[in-house]
């Protein structure tokens, strides 16, 4: 009888890994604050805003907390991480006829927020090491339209921000970064989010700090902090009158309730962090010795990597036996897992079809916009379609098992490996 569990054997995991969300004492009683005090909602733009009263709110007390933790000026809070790029763009004015440079190995608003404000992503290919932006290809990605960069900080761990500025310094361009999976995360010591004009993050459920849904911009800039504010505030200024409009704002503002549930989450940030570090870091030796599996590098300057996935490069030949194979095992073992992202962003339908605005025929002062043939970047980004093929993820609450659980996820793959010949020739097996 096989000793794999996919073939019937006994699982090394029967007891579920830790949950998420993490919650407790602190986001109990912030939640219960805000909803004794009937202040569920804070007017903080606009003629009848209540200084006291927007002092007093969890909106503000979080915006203040998670920018100081994060070394920047400016914290606005607003809706989700998608909303919080599309506003940081908007902010920074830029739209239609202006190229936006990321990377194609990530989740898709960071593509498509600059579509929302009319402008053209562009895509330029990760470092197959790291799957941050390759600061060695986005040369060849600037035209003279090029107005941002969004490197995200894939998994936690910072991308290569002293090339990237570089780069962007020499074409004079902004730097949004995407801190979606980097809350604490760090580079040479200093905090992301405040290294470029802008950082976004997000609170949504799978995040590092959750609650539910939710995202903040930071900024060390106080007039693109105010213009970030106003567009989640409807478009109002502040001390003008309510129904007075200045810009092309919506409503993307965060509830007292979510900032209530963050400060909560906020206060265990640190430790956590560290306990993902530790883990994080410690899987990396140990299965880094397996044939066929190969942890992300981590840089030197990616001084705090989040590890809000671990990612493994899977190599089939190496290891003997399919991804897909691998995977539906490790499953079995027990340990939650997934292969990330089945292709990159520029091989959506959106793309493809080109289902967006602006539409052909569109103009700027650089004369028309032309389409981009989306099909090309499988070209120019071949490390995205390599990480799409090899990738293994685990999520980010495997990172806060204790010492004891995550040797049973080092454990299940060296049983895989042992047995691997069980798996041979196979494709995919069934969950
Ligand atoms: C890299 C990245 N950017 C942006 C977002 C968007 O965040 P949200 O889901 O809060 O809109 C996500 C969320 O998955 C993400 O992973």
């Amino acid at each position: 009888m096989s000793h794999l569990a996919i073939r019937g054997g006994k699982p090394i995991r029967s007891k579920p890994f830790p949950l998420w969300p993490v919650f407790g004492a602190e986001e109990e009683s912030e939640l219960l604050q805000v909803l004794r005090s009937g202040q569920w909602w804070v007017n903080a733009c606009g003629d009848v805003a209540d200084p006291q009263a927007v002092s007093a709110a969890k909106t503000t007390e979080f915006a203040r907390k998670f920018a100081a933790y994060h070394e920047a000026a400016f914290g606005i809070p607003c809706s989700n991480g998608s909303a919080a790029l599309e506003i940081a763009l908007k902010a920074m004015r830029i739209g239609p006829g202006d190229e936006v440079i990321v990377p194609p190995y990530t989740f898709i608003a960071t593509a498509t927020a600059p579509l929302h404000v009319g402008a053209t992503p562009v895509f330029c290919d990760i470092n197959f090491d790291t799957f941050n932006l390759d600061p060695a290809k986005l040369s060849a990605a600037i035209t003279p339209r090029t107005r941002a960069i969004i490197p995200v900080h894939f998994a936690g761990a910072a991308a290569d921000m002293d090339a990237i500025r570089a780069i962007a310094e020499k074409h004079g361009l902004a730097i949004l970064e995407d801190a979606a999976h980097a809350h604490g995360g760090g580079w040479k010591g200093k905090k992301l989010g405040g290294l470029g004009a802008a950082g976004t993050f997000s609170f949504q459920f799978s995040k590092n700090m959750t609650a539910g849904e939710g995202g903040i911009i930071l900024t060390q800039d106080p007039a693109l902090a105010e213009l970030c504010e106003s567009h989640v505030w409807g478009g109002r200024n502040p001390g003008r009158p309510w129904y007075e409009h200045h810009r092309l704002g919506w409503n993307y503002r965060l509830s007292e309730f979510h900032a209530a549930v963050l400060l909560g989450q906020l206060s265990r940030l640190a430790a956590q962090t560290a306990r993902r570090m530790e883990n994080g870091r410690s899987l990396n030796a140990r299965i880094g010795e397996i044939p066929g599996l190969l942890p992300l590098q981590l840089p030197a300057y990616a001084t705090t990597p989040t590890f809000h996935l671990f990612v493994m490069r899977f190599e089939e030949a190496a290891f003997g036996i399919s991804r897909a194979a691998f995977l539906a095992a490790l499953e079995a073992e027990g340990v939650p897992c997934s292969s990330g992202y089945a292709f990159p962003l520029y091989k959506n339908p959106l793309f493809l079809q080109q289902e967006f605005y602006p539409s052909r025929g569109h103009a700027n002062s650089l004369g028309p916009i032309l389409p981009v043939d989306y099909a090309a970047f499988a070209e120019t980004c071949p490390a995205a379609e390599r990480a799409c093929r090899d990738a293994v993820w685990l999520e980010q609450r495997l990172m806060l098992a204790s010492r004891e659980d995550l040797d049973d996820v080092v454990r299940a793959i060296e049983k895989i490996w042992q047995h691997r010949t069980e798996l041979q020739g196979l494709e995919a097996l069934p969950r």
